[in-house]
């Protein structure tokens, strides 16, 4: 979520930590010491930009530095104290051009806020009736099944089509499946995997007295898990995992503080056409999923160009991450700060930017891309040294797959990591490895902007419709050799008509409904009706089985 500008007046772009909520707020500097209400309540007003004064329910207060707690007593506010007044009321007025607030003898200018309003943005919680102490954290999600009860809610049926379509592609590349603990000594990832990513631990110390942290990618893991138990597969070892990860960090577009991310890994190979190999299957995830060149690139770079022309330029050795660093965020910082954080390293800026634009491919990438080439894949790659991975332990082949238009933070990333798994068991084991990692977050956004999900129902093969409870018995029994028979079935629990059932069977997108009846003769028959062409038959329970059967 983004701030926005008020009438004019720029407001700085708060972190969203400080609100937790999909709601507009707004952030007031007050004018002067004052104690404020214990609940906003309904006397606050608010300027509009040319200053139309109109009034709305403030319904509690946020205060930054308790990082978005309630504090529902009155407190006292020093002069210039910025306090967060939530405005869900403000209705179809928006936020846009707020700029003054007063309420309950205090007032103050709004200098930041979130946008949105209310009709646009609904309360995280569908009903609205979850205490706001027990929502959802920031950053992180609840998944619900199709159909959505709001619109920007998460599908867990689209989350569950990414999950198949990373698990088959992966297996298609010979790819067998691990998983690891979700906590993990802290140390781990202090080890290796570079400052940017330890800034980001959600890390605490337990009640054995630990160091310990929340996953915040697998590579680590892994590579531990193939140090100690390397001797028992052959290799090369082609690995995949699908890990819920954890970041703190800023929320934003594309990026959230836990994500799913599938993992892709060989050991034991240090060829380059295991380089090629894990990009092919990248790729390949992507077209699975139904995008193509037009759609996405992969952009290569490589970690021991840039370390060359850093030893080139007599770089010092001892701050060639640093350097790593400042190529990372090239595209994303200001020219003049990267300029300056470039001479600091005595590295000049324009000298960087021409080797950029060169894109000359090393030997290895050149075979990467005849490689891929062979495959028919080559438009689905660029050489583009703006990338370089911020983690640390890359040492080779580096790529990072972005959307073409440019819309989307990294859709995947990965390389070469020859030594983390030598670090990691002391030196013990010495294999050579790489792989990738991509989000399910930037992902599933990627997918409904282009269009590209398809649509979810229950998938429900049959309903039986219970019309004569004197039949129940026999129903029950008939649902229960449905799913036995592997149909995906529903029935009512509890007496209901019959019309609303078969509403209900249409509704969860069923193909079949069966009924099981009585015949003139008493007799139990079973009548079964395709729910598109209504066509029916009635016969017996083998017959029921057969006709509703999906592979018939
Ligand atoms: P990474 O670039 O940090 O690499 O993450 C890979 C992908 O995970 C990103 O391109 C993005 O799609 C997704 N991702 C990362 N952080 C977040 C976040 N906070 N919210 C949503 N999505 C996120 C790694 O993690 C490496 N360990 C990948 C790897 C595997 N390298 C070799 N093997």
């Amino acid at each position: 979520m983004c701030c926005f500008l008020a009438g004019g007046r720029g407001f700085p772009c708060l972190e969203q930590k400080t609100h937790d909520r999909r709601r507009p707020w707004v952030l007031v500097k007050a004018a002067s010491s004052v104690t404020t209400s214990p609940i906003g309540g309904l006397g606050a007003t608010y300027r509009y930009r040319y200053s139309i004064p109109f009034r709305a329910h403030d319904d509690w207060i946020k205060w930054p530095e308790s990082g978005g707690v309630v504090k529902p007593k009155p407190m006292i506010l020093g002069k210039g104290r910025e306090v967060l007044r939530d405005i869900s009321p403000v209705g179809r007025l928006g936020l846009r051009n707020l700029w003054r607030y007063s309420g309950f003898g205090w007032s103050g200018r709004i200098v930041a806020g979130v946008p949105g309003s209310i009709g646009a943005l609904p309360p995280r919680c569908p009903c609205g009736f979850i205490s706001r102490h027990m929502e959802c954290l920031p950053g992180f999600r609840e998944f619900y099944p199709e159909p959505l009860p709001l619109k920007d809610a998460w599908s867990c049926d689209a989350r569950n089509h990414l999950f198949n379509a990373w698990r088959q592609t992966a297996r298609c590349y010979g790819f067998r499946e691990y998983d690891g603990p979700p906590l993990e000594p802290l140390e781990l990832y202090t080890a290796k995997s570079g400052a940017e990513i330890v800034g980001q631990l959600f890390n605490f110390v337990d009640k054995g007295d630990r160091s310990v942290s929340m996953r915040p990618e697998m590579t680590p893991t892994v590579a531990r898990m193939i140090a100690a138990s390397e001797r028992a597969y052959k290799k090369p070892i082609k690995w995949f995992s699908m890990p819920q990860l954890f970041r703190y960090e800023k929320q934003q577009r594309g990026r959230l503080r836990e994500h799913f991310q599938l993992n892709c890994d060989i050991f034991g190979e240090s060829h380059v056409a295991a380089d090629a190999e894990i990009i092919a299957l990248l790729i390949d995830v992507l077209r699975r999923l139904g995008l193509d060149q037009q759609d996405f690139v992969v952009r290569l770079s490589s970690r021991q160009a840039w370390q060359r022309f850093y030893e080139s330029r007599n770089g010092d050795p001892a701050r060639a991450y640093e350097f790593y660093q400042v190529i990372d965020k090239i595209e994303r910082e200001k020219p003049e700060i990267t300029a300056e954080k470039l001479l600091a390293l005595s590295i000049d800026v324009a000298d960087v930017r021409k080797f950029i634009e060169a894109g000359e491919p090393t030997p290895e990438l050149q075979a990467v891309l005849d490689n891929l080439a062979a495959r028919g894949l080559r438009d689905y790659v660029a050489i583009d040294y703006n990338v370089i991975r911020g983690l640390a332990y890359y040492t080779g082949v580096v790529f990072e797959a972005f959307d073409r238009k440019g819309e989307f933070r990294a859709i995947a990333g990965g390389g070469r990591y020859d030594q983390l798994v030598k670090l990691l068991s002391q030196g013990k084991v010495d294999l050579p490895a790489l792989g990738f990692g991509m989000g399910d977050v930037v992902l599933l956004e990627l997918l409904k902007s282009r269009g590209k999900l398809p649509t979810f129902n229950a998938g429900l093969d049959c309903v039986v419709i219970i019309e004569d409870e004197t039949l129940r018995a026999e129903s029950l029994a008939l649902v229960q050799e449905l799913r036995q028979a592997g149909r995906l079935v529903e029935y009512s629990l509890t007496p209901a008509k019959g019309d609303k059932q078969l509403k209900r069977a249409l509704e969860l997108g069923a193909r079949y409904t069966h009924w099981v009846l009585r015949d003139e003769a008493g007799k139990v028959v079973y009548r079964t009706r395709h729910l598109i062409s209504r066509c029916e038959l009635t016969g017996d329970l083998q017959s029921a089985l057969t006709t509703s059967d999906p592979l018939r």
